[in-house]
């Protein structure tokens, strides 16, 4: 990075929250009672900041906190490689950052990739049931929706998407192999109903858990599609749209994983891009930003922002490394007034957006110049590097899956002398 002029700033600790999606640790302030700083979840304001200041060439390896539920390839604090450029475009930053991935690889692996492939959110999501595909293997997704709901089975009828994928010499799992595979899917964490299959035997003929339903030539149309071959086994499952492509993106790792598919010394990088912009979230009734609120939509799809934002595609990208996201980044809005609508469509009032980001818009207002970055993962690199998920390996003095330092027994209570310095009152507990 520094070959390449980029300049190292530290950025505080102690900040204003800033939304990132996940909840922000708190710190209670004594010189300021009953306030409070948030620790940042990613330097993201202040590196803007940078770019309206003149330094356009930012980088800082830098410790963010996130308090969200805890999974293997997340801690609640975890380290960035964070950058920013100014004067750039989506594909500058792209050809800059898979430069630093190619140097990396080259340099610890004495691997060589190709360029980058790239794909778009929409197709990572058909193809692979997920925006963080494993490309190191095949088994695509086929759409099933055509040939599947001309007949009388309610459960195909029913669904909003019919999805298969062919497992390579599937046809060779036994009847308890499958039952296996169906029970998995059926498990609470992947919550599917159930699993269909279909044999593709070797005779070219085809064996299937609905043949009460479907003749040869409809199973034939399946193997087309799905593109299996004399020797596979297919595995269908069926839903709404969302669940079925989470499951089936699911079973599709765990039959590589048993296949030996995922092999941790090779690396097949890929960038996703045209994210789109705002999620709808029906809990909360609100559209949540897919990457967050700074991220620029596509210029030429401005005009759809005030009327239909959920049509509007974002300038966000997001690295992905066999099967995980180790960077995520945008070009960012520069300009006050889309700035202002983007908060808006959050759900943010007028007042609430001046109060927690005034300070960003008040700087846009001396003229901010495009600029956009990326964050990379480098607990998730670094573990990816070594061929393993887990990143709690890769870090030391890891918290637990209860976000605990157990050794240190962190976190803990404060003796009411802190407490009362703080002016902070447990509830009594009763
Ligand atoms: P994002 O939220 O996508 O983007 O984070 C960037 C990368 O950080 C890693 N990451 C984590 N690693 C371990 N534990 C976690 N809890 C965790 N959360 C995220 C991932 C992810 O891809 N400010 C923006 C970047 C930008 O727009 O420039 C940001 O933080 O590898």
């Amino acid at each position: 990075m520094t070959a390449l002029d980029f300049i190292d700033v530290e950025t505080p600790y102690l900040i204003k929250s800033t939304p990132e999606g996940a909840r922000d640790f708190v710190v209670p302030s004594r010189m300021n009672q009953g306030e409070f700083y948030a620790l940042p979840q990613s330097p993201q304001t202040f590196k803007q900041l940078l770019m309206v200041g003149g330094i356009d060439k930012y980088f800082q390896i830098v410790k963010c906190f996130r308090d969200e539920d805890l999974r293997a390839d997340r801690q609640p604090e975890f380290t960035q490689i964070d950058c920013e450029m100014s004067f750039v475009s989506q594909e500058d930053i792209l050809k800059t950052f898979e430069g630093l991935i190619k140097h990396l690889l080259s340099s610890i692996k004495n691997i060589n990739v190709d360029d980058f492939p790239r794909m778009t959110y929409n197709e990572a999501m058909s193809k692979y049931g997920c925006d963080k595909p494993d490309i190191r293997f095949g088994m695509e997704l086929g759409n099933l929706n055509e040939v599947s709901k001309h007949k009388e089975f309610n459960v195909f009828n029913s669904s909003e998407l019919v999805l298969g994928i062919a497992v390579p010499n599937g046809n060779n799992f036994t009847r308890k192999q499958i039952d296996n595979y169906t029970n998995w899917v059926k498990r609470p964490q992947i919550g599917a109903k159930g699993l269909i299959y279909v044999r593709c035997n070797d005779d070219g003929s085809f064996k299937s858990s609905v043949d009460k339903f479907y003749d040869q030539e409809d199973l034939g149309k399946w193997a087309n599609i799905t593109g299996a071959v004399k020797g596979d086994l297919i595995f269908i499952l069926s839903g709404e749209v969302s669940q079925v492509r989470a499951q089936i993106s699911a079973l599709r790792l765990e039959l590589a994983e048993n296949l030996d598919l995922r092999k941790s010394d090779e690396f097949a990088p890929l960038w996703i891009t045209d994210f789109p912009l705002l999620e709808w979230d029906d809990e909360s009734q609100k559209y949540h930003a897919m990457h967050h609120p700074f991220t620029s939509p596509k210029l030429d799809q401005l005009n759809l922002l005030e009327k239909s934002p959920e049509k509007v595609k974002a300038n966000a990208y997001d690295l992905v490394l066999n099967g995980n996201e180790i960077g995520g980044g945008s070009i960012r809005i520069h300009d006050k007034k889309i700035q202002e609508l983007m908060f808006k469509h959050l759900g943010f009032s007028e007042t609430e957006a001046k109060e927690q980001f005034g300070f960003l818009m008040n700087a846009f207002e001396y003229g901010a110049p495009p600029h956009g970055g990326i964050a990379l993962g480098l607990d998730r690199l670094v573990a990816i590097l070594h061929g393993e998920e887990s990143i709690k390996d890769y870090i030391a003095f890891p918290k637990n899956n209860s976000g605990k330092d157990v050794m240190i027994d962190a976190p803990s209570k404060l003796d009411d002398i802190q407490l009362d310095e703080l002016s902070l009152k447990l509830k009594s507990s009763k």
